[in-house]
């Protein structure tokens, strides 16, 4: 089996996806402003991936900060910790993971800076551990929902390659498919990173499990025609109302369940759960190079300077969403009340 990310004396190794799936290339980082181009770069991508990477970068960074003086330090570690969150704005992970590795700095500067890097980096793996564990939990929760029989439809990638390890909404698959449900997998290309294409048939066909690529534009066909049953998709942040941010083309899978009947499940983390941000209207939509639509694999397929417009994510309002499986349960409307009840009283992620 691969591994999307490892931590290898005191190295971080990352398995490039840009690369998939003609070639399986790890690529090793010990400067974590490589790291932080790696996610910006997307050769490691998905929410509960992309915090993973977050934090092992820091991490990195601090193992490299060569001072004794903690004021040095300090200003060192926050600008490791500036340079990383910049790469990409949307997954909430992302923030979650520096917030957490941030606390743990606060925690343990007093006890010397030799303590607080060998700190740092048991967080960093632990964050790591902690994933793969809640993915399966994910998993457990959702499979539930998922019938014998079921032809499920899912979106972009999140899988094992989006997260530590087994996936959020593959990770909900492959818990029915362990408990020997008969399921099959329609898969969205993903344009236009492909990331259904090239990563998510990838990863099922590993496993064996029965997967069917469409392109984005036939979902509605197959719905109408009564071939899906269930979509399952990951997230990159929920606001506190159960707004969801995801892959662009979410959306519209969305809103052609509802006409169709079909219900609309999405998988993530309580990480994922941003209560501070009220409504999906105040989630920050990553805008990516229009490289990516206008090339596939370096060959030009529309004419070079035409104008393009690619937000990376868009935002399906709660109102479409029929529960949102976490590691903590599956939350159902009404997500401002649901949500906040997966914290059961403790504080919530900081993003
Ligand atoms: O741009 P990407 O590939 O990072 O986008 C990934 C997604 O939208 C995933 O669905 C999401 O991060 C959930 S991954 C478990």
């Amino acid at each position: 089996m691969f591994k999307t990310i490892e931590w290898k004396e005191n190295r971080v190794i990352i398995l490039d996806q840009t690369r998939l799936p003609e070639e399986e290339v790890y690529r090793t980082f010990d400067d974590y402003r490589d790291v932080a181009q790696a996610i910006k770069k997307l050769i490691i991508r998905g929410a509960p991936a992309i915090g993973v990477a977050a934090a092992m970068g820091a991490a990195l960074g601090a193992l490299h900060i060569d001072t004794t003086d903690p004021q040095v330090f300090l200003s060192r570690w926050n600008e490791i910790c500036r340079e990383i969150a910049d790469a990409r704005p949307t997954a909430a992970n992302l923030f979650w993971a520096l917030e957490r590795m941030n606390k743990l700095y606060q925690q343990n500067i007093d006890r010397g800076i030799p303590f607080v890097k060998e700190a740092l980096k048991k967080e960093a793996l632990r964050i790591y551990r902690e994933d793969i564990e809640i993915n399966r939990r994910i998993g457990k929760e959702g499979s539930v929902l998922v019938k014998d029989g079921d032809t499920i439809l899912t979106h972009c990638n999140a899988g094992a390659l989006a997260t530590a390890g087994y996936g959020t909404a593959l990770g909900v698959i492959r818990a029915a498919w362990e408990e020997g449900k008969q399921v099959e997998v329609f898969v969205d290309e993903t344009r236009p990173f492909l990331q259904g294409a090239r990563l998510t048939t990838w990863e099922l066909m590993k496993d064996n499990i029965p997967v069917t690529l469409i392109t984005d534009n036939m979902a509605g066909h197959f719905m109408k025609e009564g071939r899906i049953n269930l979509v399952v998709v990951g997230a990159d942040r929920i606001a506190a109302n159960g707004d969801t941010a995801n892959k662009i083309g979410t959306y519209t899978l969305a809103v052609l369940t509802k006409e169709n009947r079909i219900p609309f499940y999405i998988a993530a983390p309580t990480s994922t759960i941003d209560l501070d941000c009220p409504s999906g209207d105040k989630i920050a939509i990553e805008e990516r190079s229009s490289r990516e639509i206008i090339e596939i694999n370096g060959r030009l397929i529309a004419p070079e300077g035409v104008k393009t417009a690619y937000p990376a994510f868009d935002v399906t309002p709660y109102r479409y969403i029929t529960g949102i499986i976490t590691e903590k349960g599956v939350a159902t409307p009404p997500y401002h009340k649901t949500l906040p009840e997966l914290f059961d009283g403790r504080a919530p992620p900081k993003h």
